[in-house]
């Protein structure tokens, strides 16, 4: 983003513009941002290293246009249910570059999956495999798997994003996932990869992925000794954390080096070949890329006490701040450098005390009219993104270099009735 006749740009297009020509509340989103970030892993680690592989998670953000880019980009997409699967596929990216992740897969998630020849399933229960197997006879493929397994690593995250725990519902024990893994190489129409894991997201230490290699390197030992064969790929999912306020940022290489130093250690002292390592992140990739631009409404000032400044949107386009106590900053994009600051509340319009998107907020003087721009919304804010007390979901405009394109129209209020029976 950048600042041009005290107003915001973001990726060389006017935000003001952009509220005017699209309306608020609007997402935005810079492609370069996104392809630099891409870019930034292909140098940090798929060039770096032979043998790697990137997944974009895409709960984070996806959208037929989000899918698309990320197949020109030529990393894989991770889906975690039918309904992302079906976006992918939509996009025509490349089946083979689709992994299927996710708790209590459904039969028919998995039957689209294994009819569409998705490269990957990554198994996190017990009854997956035997729908899998059902699916796999059904239209005579051979389904690749990985294990997700639950490392017993407590990410220092919030609890809701933690999930490497032991008491966590993903994935399986480490002392109960070997039996899986002999079912699984019994049966002709599964090709057993690996292990993954994922420890938790909006993480800013490399240590708990390294505590959780040496974990693993366990299980594959064990895999070896029990199965007589070594593994062919191992996940370590995402989780790089981003900055939302003050947070440092830490290169992708900060976790990426000592992770892929102890692992190409591990297998060459254990004369092993080293299996495939792929990474998921998700937030990582799109969430600094995204914006939320919002238009003043209603300014409540109670004396002494708080200055509520309304935005036309809230915690249905970014539920974070309600959910997960998470931080935004935000910028008066029609008046970045305005004097003199003053410290409100940035508040929803949902009939909910908690609807704050940022509680104490340092931002010029502002009036009903203004564009609020709320940087760091790319992950998590239109996927979870709500129709509560039926205000209808943003449009989204990717930008690159000065241009605009609308990739999804703001909902209508017939799309509130629109599967309505009666
Ligand atoms: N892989 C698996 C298996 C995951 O469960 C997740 C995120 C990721 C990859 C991507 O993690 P990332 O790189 O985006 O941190 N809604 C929450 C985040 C939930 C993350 C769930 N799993 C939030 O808004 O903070």
């Amino acid at each position: 983003m950048e600042e041009k006749n005290n107003t915001l740009y973001i990726d060389g297009v006017s935000t003001v513009y952009l509220a005017e020509k699209y309306g608020t509340p609007l997402y935005v989103y810079s492609v370069t941002d996104i392809k630099n970030r891409i870019a930034e892993l292909k140098e940090d680690f798929l060039n770096k290293y032979e043998n790697t592989t990137v997944s974009y998670a895409s709960k984070a953000f996806l959208t037929k246009a989000m899918a698309k880019l990320i197949a020109e980009e030529g990393i894989n997409l991770d889906v975690v249910s039918g309904g992302e699967l079906f976006i992918a596929l939509s996009a025509n990216f490349p089946a083979e570059k689709i992994e299927f992740n996710g708790n209590n897969k459904l039969y028919d998630e998995i039957d689209l999956a294994v009819k569409n020849s998705v490269g990957k399933i990554i198994i996190d229960g017990a009854s997956e495999l035997d729908m899998i197997i059902d699916c796999a006879k059904k239209y005579n493929k051979k389904v690749n798997v990985l294990y997700r397994v639950t490392p017993g690593i407590d990410a220092h995250t919030h609890e809701y994003i933690s999930t490497g725990k032991a008491d966590s519902k993903f994935g399986f024990p480490l002392d109960e996932v070997l039996e899986e893994v002999k079912k699984a190489k019994n049966s002709e129409y599964i090709n057993f990869l690996g292990y993954h894991f994922h420890l938790g997201s909006q993480l800013f230490e490399n240590d708990i992925y390294l505590n959780a290699l040496d974990i693993v390197f366990e299980l594959i030992e064990d895999t070896i000794n029990k199965t007589g064969e070594n593994i062919k790929e191992l996940n370590i999912g995402g989780g790089f954390g981003i900055t939302y306020t003050s947070e440092k940022r830490q290169p992708f290489s900060y976790f990426l080096e000592p992770v892929m130093e102890k692992i190409e250690g591990y297998f060459s002292l254990k004369n092993l070949e080293r299996p495939t390592i792929t990474i998921e992140p998700g937030r990582s990739i799109v969430g600094e890329a995204g914006y939320t631009l919002y238009t003043v409404g209603s300014i409540k000032d109670i004396e002494g006490i708080r200055k509520y400044v309304a935005i036309d949107g809230g915690m249905t386009d970014n539920i974070r701040p309600a959910l997960y106590s998470a931080e935004y900053r935000a910028i008066v994009a029609n008046n970045i450098k305005g004097d003199p600051l003053e410290t409100v509340t940035i508040c929803g319009k949902c009939c909910e005390s908690g609807d704050i998107i940022i509680k104490d907020a340092q931002i010029p003087l502002t009036q009903p009219g203004d564009i609020i721009c709320i940087p760091s919304t790319g992950a998590y804010g239109y996927s979870m993104a709500s129709n509560y007390n039926c205000l209808l979901k943003p449009a989204i405009v990717f930008v690159e270099n000065g241009e605009d394109k609308l990739v999804l129209k703001r909902e209508t209020y017939n799309d509130l009735i629109r599967n309505e029976t009666e």
